[in-house]
């Protein structure tokens, strides 16, 4: 059994006292010892004092990005020794923002998730399409493309999870429905079966990100390939956030 996980991107959002506030927030509502993983996922700045207001917590946290340099004149850029020196478990790579905003590429992706990992980071891998993809029939060849270029069937999976993101659901309101994020996942593991083989596949976790919330979330992770979610807006709210993984605790 794939153990659900349940992760907060916080984004480019939350002062010093706000996050303070939210997870006072979060461990004071949660269940004390959730059968679920959960993870919080801050600014680099907050990443030390997040730390400390997690000490204790069964709630990991990580990192939004790295670069895949150990050191050096890389000015603004963040390391994953840097990141693991904090406390930090995990770092996100290739989410869409990073992909579409900041242009960042499968390439330079995939020097990322080796850096990340030999660091000694778990890595939440990103991967989805755009709206136009979807529509001209070309999500499988996204998805494949996202998979075989950074991963490629070399990459060790075991400190790595996947997140299908399809870009049209992010921040929009408008989530991918079970049976859209079913079919996107079924695929995605067929191709890692393909790509490692039947084993690999089997214990890898799938997290769906894209309007998750409370209200959605059960139906979601009870799909037989959603094993988890990665949630933005419903992330920065306690009640949201505890609704979320209890949502997870309840999936069938
Ligand atoms: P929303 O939950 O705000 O749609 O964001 C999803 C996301 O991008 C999580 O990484």
């Amino acid at each position: 059994m794939r153990k659900k996980y349940v992760a907060g991107n916080w984004k480019m959002n939350l002062t010093l006292a706000e996050a303070r506030a939210l997870i006072e927030g979060i461990r004071a509502k949660m269940p004390q010892n959730p059968p679920v993983d959960i993870g919080v996922f801050p600014p680099f700045p907050l990443l030390f004092p997040m730390a400390k207001a997690l000490e204790g917590s069964p709630i990991i946290f990580g990192a939004q990005n790295c670069y895949f340099e150990p050191k050096g004149a890389f000015t603004g850029e963040v390391s994953p020794q840097q990141i693991k020196d904090t406390g930090a478990r995990a770092v996100i790579i290739g989410h869409s923002e990073r992909r579409h905003i900041f242009k960042e590429d499968n390439a330079l992706l995939k020097k990322k998730v080796v850096a990340a990992l030999a660091a000694g980071l778990d890595v939440i891998y990103c991967v989805g399409e755009l709206l136009e993809e979807r529509d001209a029939g070309r999500m499988e060849a996204v998805l494949d493309a996202q998979l075989t270029e950074v991963l490629g069937g070399e990459i060790s999976l075991d400190r790595i999870v996947i997140a299908y993101e399809p870009v049209w659901a992010i921040g929009t309101g408008r989530t991918a429905t079970p049976q859209q994020a079913q079919e996107a996942h079924a695929f995605i593991r067929q191709r890692i079966a393909k790509l490692y083989n039947s084993q690999s596949a089997e214990t890898l976790r799938i997290q769906y990100g894209g309007s998750v919330k409370a209200d959605n979330a059960r139906e979601l992770m009870s799909q037989p390939d959603v094993d988890g979610v990665l949630v933005g807006g419903a992330s920065l709210k306690a009640d949201d956030f505890v609704g979320i993984i209890n949502g997870a605790i309840a999936a069938k």
